[in-house]
């Protein structure tokens, strides 16, 4: 899978497995959206903080808005009450994905 020169988005970027993939994607050359409920809680360099909270549309709509066309999209935060959002937002163009994961629900 290429990922230098592509646009990521990944949620819960701010710590756990959302922060070390969004440093692993930035590090092989990917522009990163590190997207958090608290923008400001992402500490990492080089990467692009993004405020998204996974269960309120509004906020995925704005952070689609603002991220614009991404390639690949790691969605950290997959508990239950996440996945009719998620559901909704793939059925949207403001996102095309080409390469979607999902961390397993707790
Ligand atoms: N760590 C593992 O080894 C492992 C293995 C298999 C599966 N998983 C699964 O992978 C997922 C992530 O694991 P983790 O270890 O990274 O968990 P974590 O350290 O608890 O991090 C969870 C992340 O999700 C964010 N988050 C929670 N609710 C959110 C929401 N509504 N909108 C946006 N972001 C939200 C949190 O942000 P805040 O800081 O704002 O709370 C935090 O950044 C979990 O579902 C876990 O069960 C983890």
């Amino acid at each position: 899978m290429q990922i230098e020169g592509r646009t990521a988005l990944v949620t819960g970027a701010n710590r756990g497995l959302g922060r070390h993939l969004a440093q692993q994607l930035r590090d092989r050359g990917a522009t990163v959206y590190a997207g958090a409920r608290k923008p400001e809680s992402v500490d990492l360099e080089g990467v692009r903080p993004i405020a998204l909270d996974v269960t309120d549309p509004a906020s995925v709509a704005a952070a689609a808005e603002r991220a614009g066309e991404v390639s690949i999209l790691i969605a950290t935060p997959a508990r239950r009450r996440t996945r009719s959002c998620w559901a909704g937002i793939s059925r949207t163009s403001a996102w095309r994905w080409t390469r979607t994961t999902s961390a397993r629900s707790r």
